[in-house]
């Protein structure tokens, strides 16, 4: 029973759930079972063979106690008639032990091999759930990512997928061998001894209903095990990137963090115990009530058989039959659990696959005209989605989604960057900028007023397109974990070393990579070689250009590089721009100078717009944001 393994696997917990409620009392969904049994069709005819040795299982090793019982008798009746030649007798007796002794090993083989099928269908669902998760979510918008926690999506991947895979091949095997195997060996025993099977039968009452009890108690803990796991987990994966590791280390908060984690392992210890606790119980009354039964069972078949009205080689079965009774009895009792498990599971998965991606490619998309870029904004108006639109509670470890009303972020923005030309954008912070540009590769969408490129609506574009059109760079770009070649190619995975060389060059980064011991083969990102702000930028100034695109949207580093990186930066970005479209957030002197158009953005709209010179003669906000923001950076 899944429920019932160790707390070692962590997991997201139904925070939608309240704690103090048990699984038994969770709402299942309409629908969720024939959407689980649609995953499991493709597995129909490997889950047949499956159950066929679930039940050959169950028969073969019901069979021998019969057999016991068939080699006592001959030895006991020995003293009484011996209508049997003796060595007949000796025969009988070898033949029915090989026989048992066969039906062993077969039995040995049999379960390897269910254990095998039961493997290969579990691990092929685990697969399944995963690859569909994990393709939906790379679906999902960016505002998705920027609201859950990752975290809690990891967990969702490894945890809940696993969780539903054990909880449903668990139920299979479950109903179906522990049914027949109960009905097998209950017949059995009333044909041997109908009175010994009922007396054997007394004690099964006085231990179900407790042992559901525990049984309800153990589902409920395994679930609020796999909760605080997750936590755990969310605490150890916000901990441990470079970047919380050195807001920790800067703010020399490391006692505190230590005394926070402290507190959730700390609930993870105690569950375990819990668990450990309930699960011994459990097992403690199974071979307690089992043994009980045995003894009732020997004291009354003893009794009979001193009278003779029954062989001992019976008395020997039933007893045996007793002690197999009782383990797929109580599992049998637990079923509802296993099913609960498996459905909230399932269920959890489910909701996640049930995410409408809000960007998407429109059915009938168009390809955007290849060739110097024409940027529109018609009239654009935005607001950053709600939460409920984009996300799930569950994800982003709160009891309740954040319901603040959407404001507008930008109102009425309209411009036009003409092909091959550069448009700056400046304004304070929070103005609106970063957005403006994230409307451009459809990281969000408008929700009124529309943006073209060479003509068509970006909603309308195909996916393919639109990305081959635009070209980003972030202000921090990422790096993968990865060669700094395959994190070029990342762009353009058929590029040819010319084309990579070609690329350094222009993006002004080629000398470095060449004094590196390793060369492109320099693993980067996360743990690798620390490239420093300047270079990193070049490097994904150096992949925007392997990919080639007609449209550049770049948010300029703030940070002040010194004299010669900044040469070299500006370089690489004359290089990029020179014969593209592009939209640059501008942080330097020398992008507003050489813009043919600098839009001034103000509380999400375009409040001025014009070159350098002219803006600059008009005064007014431009004026003020040149003052505090570029003269310092005047040679
Ligand atoms: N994901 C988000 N969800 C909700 N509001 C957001 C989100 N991102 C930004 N905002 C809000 O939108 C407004 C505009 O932000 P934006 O990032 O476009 O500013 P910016 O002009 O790029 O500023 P800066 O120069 O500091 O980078 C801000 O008020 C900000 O708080
Ligand atoms: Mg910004």
């Amino acid at each position: 029973m899944s429920m019932h393994g160790g707390g070692g696997g962590g997991g997201m917990g139904m925070r939608s759930m309240r704690r103090d409620r048990t699984i038994l009392e969770h709402q299942i969904k309409k629908g969720t079972l024939p959407r689980i049994l649609t995953f499991a069709k493709k597995y129909r005819p490997m889950l047949i063979v499956f159950l066929s040795a679930v039940i050959l299982d169950a028969i073969v090793s019901s069979v021998s106690p019969l057999l016991l019982r068939a080699i006592i008798d001959l030895v006991v009746k020995h003293h009484v008639r011996s209508s049997l030649v003796m060595s007949h007798r000796e025969n009988l007796i070898i033949g029915l032990a090989l026989l048992t002794a066969g039906l062993a090993v077969f039995d040995a083989i049999l379960s390897l091999f269910e254990r095998r099928i039961s493997a290969v269908i579990g691990e092929g669902l685990i697969y399944d759930l995963r690859a569909k998760v994990f393709g939906h979510i790379q679906e999902m918008p960016i505002a998705f990512f920027s609201r859950t926690q990752t975290g809690a999506l990891i967990s969702r991947l490894n945890n809940d997928v696993v969780g539903a895979q054990q909880a449903f091949t668990d139920l299979f095997s479950n109903v179906v061998g522990n049914l027949i195997l109960v009905t097998i060996v209950i017949a059995t025993m009333f044909i041997l001894s109908w009175q010994i099977t009922l007396v054997s039968l007394i004690l099964l009452p006085v231990f179900l209903i407790p042992a559901r009890r525990v049984g309800r108690k153990l589902g409920t803990l395994f679930q609020r095990g796999m909760e605080l796991n997750a936590e755990m987990n969310m605490v150890m994966t916000e901990r441990f990137n470079v970047s919380g590791a050195m807001l920790v280390k800067l703010f020399g908060r490391p006692q505190d963090e230590l005394d926070y984690f402290e507190g959730r392992a700390g609930q993870v210890r105690d569950i375990g115990i819990h668990q450990a606790t309930y699960q011994r119980f459990f097992f403690i009354a199974l071979t307690l009530t089992a043994s009980l039964a045995t003894a009732f069972a020997y004291g009354f078949g003893g009794v009979e058989a001193l009278h003779g009205t029954l062989a001992v080689g019976t008395v020997v079965a039933l007893t045996a039959y007793v002690a197999r009774l009782y383990g797929p009895l109580t599992q049998l009792s637990n079923l509802n659990i296993d099913y609960m498990s498996a459905m909230v599971s399932f269920e959890r998965l489910f909701e996640v696959l049930d995410l409408e991606p809000m960007i998407k490619e429109s059915p009938n998309a168009v390809v955007i005209p290849d060739g110097p870029a024409e940027l529109i904004f018609d009239h654009v108006n935005f607001s950053y989605p709600g939460a409920e639109e984009v996300s799930l509670a569950s994800l982003e470890a709160v009891a309740r989604l954040d319901d603040t009303p959407r404001t507008d972020v930008l109102h009425d923005v309209s411009f036009r960057v003409a092909p091959g030309t550069m448009t700056a954008l400046v304004g304070h912070s929070g103005a609106g900028k970063t957005t403006i540009s994230m409307l451009v590769s459809r990281l969000y969408d408008a929700d009124r007023g529309s943006i073209t490129i060479n003509g068509v609506d970006v909603r309308e574009a195909t996916t393919a397109s639109l990305n081959a059109m635009v070209g980003v760079v972030t202000q921090d770009p990422h790096l993968f974990h990865d060669s700094l070649r395959a994190n070029l190619v990342f762009a353009k995975p058929d590029a040819t070393d010319d084309q990579i060389d070609a690329a350094l060059r222009a993006a002004q980064i080629y000398d470095l990579v060449q004094s590196l011991p390793l060369g492109l083969a320099t693993v980067v990102g996360e743990r690798g070689y620390r490239l420093s702000g300047g270079e990193k930028q070049r490097v994904a100034l150096a992949r925007l250009l392997l990919k080639a695109p007609h449209l550049v949207v770049l948010d300029e580093a703030t940070a002040h590089l010194d004299a010669e990186s900044e040469a070299a930066v500006q370089r690489a970005l004359d290089e990029t721009m020179s014969t593209r479209t592009s939209l640059v957030i501008a942080h330097r002197l020398s992008t507003i100078r050489n813009a043919d158009q600098i839009l001034v953005v103000e509380n999400g709209t375009i409040a001025q717009r014009g070159s350098h010179a002219e803006l600059f003669n008009d005064g007014g906000l431009y004026r003020d944001l040149y003052e505090t923001q570029f003269a310092g950076q005047e040679e």
